[in-house]
């Protein structure tokens, strides 16, 4: 064994048996540079003649070439084959994946609540495990979102995925998910998140066995810290706290299957080798993770509920300021010390459309229904809030500073109305009678005799 085998050997054994040695690198968007061997990385310029230790130098290019400065990401991989040695593509079998425009079904207006989806008896790893709930927009125009759910009981193991169609926002509920991607290594627990870029080659595992949670598709520009305004220079999620892998690889002769997601259809390709074979990167498309659990929580000290935009942990533009293709909102535990004031998120009508889950515990306008692992969508001005016995008790309560513990909501707010995919309609876990938690909701007015 060589030395470059063994540096691969021992980051891959290292990062199974001992979660904690698992290295990363801090910032959101850094220009990152990580090295598995030293003197793996060029130094000076980005491609020489001969790269060192006779690697082969590929540009990964997250955004067009002349994006703004500001907007644009690339990272330069030193790796043992370049990407393109590999078999042709040849379409597979789409299982329960499905792409926008999403146009199987009428789009309703229907406030709609999910229970869990529970996870297979039968071996599934991550990719077979997705199901496709619904979403927006065209993934020929890079517009929009899918919403899935996985849910999958066996690690990746001959075959790694990307997907040509949007960077990927991986929401663990239920069981760590170990990503294993061409940058490196990322284990991202329940209560954490982690953001795969468009393009990026990676294989998941599951250390824990049944594992369950929700992705974001995001077919727009990339996922990007939101705007803080008169907040100031902090708050929110803090910069420092997005980690990104160190470099790791694998330099194997095993057979593997290179799954893409391509313009909404599986295609798979072979080759004789790992393709997670990046010895050493410089650059700032990267994948990366985020604890929830370190979102500053902002709200008011006096009256009032602000909007649920003091929540956003990440934001995907759209084309008109503001309003964007999708945002990653967080409902963290928190105090609610609001005097006079209704505490629970109120009615509501909204432009935007709200797909939420829960990862734990229990929501604030939920009194019951809405579980963790299970899911809601209230679409473009369907009217939602909270359910007639969350209202009963709040305007009841003894408003003394309350801290809401075991919690942990989030949710995919979107410009664009989701459209459902048979999948999600016709599912058992569709829960028909969530209508009825607002029909409690009395008549309590009474015109004030003069
Ligand atoms: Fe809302």
């Amino acid at each position: 064994m060589n030395e470059i085998e063994r540096q691969a050997v021992s980051r891959t054994v290292d990062s199974t048996n001992a979660r904690e040695q698992v290295q990363y690198q801090s910032g959101f968007g850094n220009h990152f540079v990580t090295e598995a061997v030293p003197g793996a990385l060029p130094e000076g310029r980005n491609s020489p003649q001969r790269p060192p230790h006779g690697l082969y130098a590929e540009l990964i290019s997250g955004t067009s070439f002349t994006a703004p400065r500001h907007d644009n990401r690339r990272t330069w991989t030193y790796r043992i084959q370049p990407s393109v040695v590999h078999r042709p593509y040849a379409r597979i079998d789409n299982r329960s994946i499905r792409s926008a425009p999403f146009n199987d079904i009428d789009a309703t207006p229907t406030q709609l609540r999910w229970s869990p989806v529970p996870v297979p008896q039968e071996s599934t790893d991550f990719v077979e495990g997705l199901v496709t709930l619904g979403g927006n927009g065209d993934v020929a125009m890079q517009v929009g979102i899918a919403v899935h759910i996985y849910a999958a009981n066996r690690s990746m193991t001959d075959r790694c995925f990307y997907n040509a169609d949007g960077e990927m926002l991986i929401v663990p509920q239920q069981g760590h998910a170990r990503l294993v991607t061409e940058l490196g290594i990322i284990e991202a627990a329940p209560s954490e998140i982690a953001v795969i870029p468009r393009g990026l080659r990676f294989r998941v595992e599951l250390p824990d066995g049944p594992s369950r949670g929700y992705v974001c598709e995001n077919y727009g520009p990339m996922l990007r810290l939101p705007e803080l305004g008169p907040l100031g220079s902090n708050g929110l999620a803090n910069p420092r706290d997005f980690l990104s892998p160190v470099a790791a690889y694998e330099d194997t002769s095993d057979r593997c299957i290179l799954v893409s997601k391509f313009q909404g259809n599986l295609w798979a390709a072979e080759m004789d080798h790992s393709p997670l074979n990046v010895v050493a990167w410089h650059g700032n498309l990267a994948p990366y993770k985020y604890d929830l659990t370190r979102f500053m929580v902002i709200g008011t000290v006096s009256f009032d509920h602000p909007d649920p935009s003091i929540y956003t942990v990440l934001s995907a533009p759209s084309d008109v300021p503001g309003t964007a293709n999708v945002d990653f909102v967080v409902f963290p535990p928190r105090w609610l010390v609001g005097e006079d004031t209704f505490r629970p998120p109120w009615f509501h009508r909204n432009t935007m459309t709200e797909f939420m889950g829960l990862l734990q515990g229990v929501y604030d306008a939920k009194a019951e229904g809405f579980l963790p692992g299970g899911a809601s969508l209230h679409n473009c001005m369907s009217a939602h809030g909270p359910d007639a016995e969350t209202w009963e008790r709040a305007t009841r309560a003894e408003l003394k500073p309350h801290k809401l513990e075991d919690t942990m909501a989030f949710m995919f707010e979107s410009r664009y109305a989701m459209r459902l995919t048979r999948y999600a309609i016709e599912s058992s876990e569709l829960q028909h009678d969530y209508f009825e938690g607002w029909q409690g909701l009395a008549k309590h007015f009474r015109k004030p005799s003069s």
